[in-house]
């Protein structure tokens, strides 16, 4: 294969570390990266000849017209308010678009959002805006879809994962799936697709599908602890109780957000399963739960997303 130049926006997050690594792996490849401050980058990372770095804000025009050029395929990984999920991207679209980049792989990485409706998951909007922005260009739009990230599903924020109690809390019957990926197996099959130009729309890959019973079992399996399970009460139940917390004061954003995760996670609306073909790219493997667990020792569970992307190779 012939030498491929890779931009990625929001290269000092967590997500874009772990492509970068997978990005650095193969000799061929050439990166260029975007943020608003370079200083957060590892000076490891700051010094490799085969990263350029162009810094600026997500509205500076010129200064994404520059990142964009050359570029082969541009991988966004930004994470933040609305204007940037929506405007910044947009803004970022534009540049790609100008320096007639083929392939813009937008920042979901996410379950698949494109099954539900605008304001059911208020914070999957914007990629449904950036969806259809892309649909209006000639940039071709990418979208990889990969359920919860594992780290994600175990840090407090979702509040399903409990260290002190050593317990899962649950809604539903039990039985309800949780389709789940690793960062860095996410972050693996995105590099395979910044090298695979066929790969354009949306792109579903799932490391593992397992209920909270399930999860549980292979909790203990790996850990030989057996955790407790906390039953919060029927599907129906969460959805009144999370418009409740949400009509209650919509401000207070990570009040109901976590709820409304755990509902769409598991009501069956967003699943990538049976539109996941388990066949692609077959070198990668699809990391399962209990290779998450033999990975991160158990009382690192809750802060495992903190330390994503801390040891990029470079
Ligand atoms: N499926 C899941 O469970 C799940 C969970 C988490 C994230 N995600 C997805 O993964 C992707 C990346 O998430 P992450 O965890 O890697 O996020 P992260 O570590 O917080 O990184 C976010 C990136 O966005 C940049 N950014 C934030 N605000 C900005 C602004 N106003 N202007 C310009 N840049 C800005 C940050 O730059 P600075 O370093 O300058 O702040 C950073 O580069 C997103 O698409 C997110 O939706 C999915």
């Amino acid at each position: 294969m012939g030498s491929i130049t890779v931009g990625i926006a929001g290269i000092t997050g967590k997500f874009a570390r772990c492509v970068v690594g997978h990005l650095l792996k193969q000799p061929n490849i050439t990166i260029k990266g975007y943020c608003r401050d370079s200083k957060k980058l590892p000076p490891g990372l700051l010094a490799s000849e085969r990263i350029t770095i162009t810094q600026g804000q997500s509205d500076d025009n010129g200064a994404l017209r520059t990142f964009a050029r050359g570029s082969d395929v541009v991988v966004c990984c930004y994470l933040g308010d609305h204007k940037l999920m929506v405007d910044g991207q947009k803004a970022l679209i534009d540049a790609c678009e100008a320096e007639a980049v083929p392939r813009y792989v937008a920042s979901d990485y996410s379950l698949d959002f494109t099954k539900l409706e605008f304001g059911q998951l208020p914070a999957k909007d914007p990629m449904k805006h950036i969806q259809a922005y892309l649909k209006t260009k000639k940039v071709q739009g990418v979208h990889v879809l990969i359920g919860i990230f594992m780290e994600t599903f175990f840090s407090s924020l979702l509040g399903v994962w409990n260290a002190d109690q050593a317990s899962f809390s649950y809604w539903g019957s039990g039985e309800e799936m949780w389709e789940s990926t690793t960062y860095d197996n996410a972050a693996q099959f995105v590099a395979a697709v910044t090298q695979d130009p066929t790969a354009v729309g949306v792109q579903r890959f799932l490391g593992d599908r397992k209920n909270i019973r399930q999860i549980a079992a292979a909790f203990e399996e790996e850990y030989k602890v057996k955790p407790w399970l906390n039953y919060l009460g029927s599907l129906e139940e969460l959805k009144t109780h999370m418009e409740k917390v949400k009509n209650l004061d919509p401000s207070k954003f990570m009040a109901w957000i976590p709820l409304f995760y755990q509902y769409y996670c598991n009501n069956g609306q967003t699943y990538l399963t049976p539109d996941v073909d388990s066949t692609q790219y077959p070198e990668i493997p699809r990391l399962t739960f209990n290779q998450f667990f033999r990975r991160v020792p158990q009382e690192s569970l809750t802060n495992a997303a903190w330390s994503v992307g801390s040891n990029v190779p470079h």
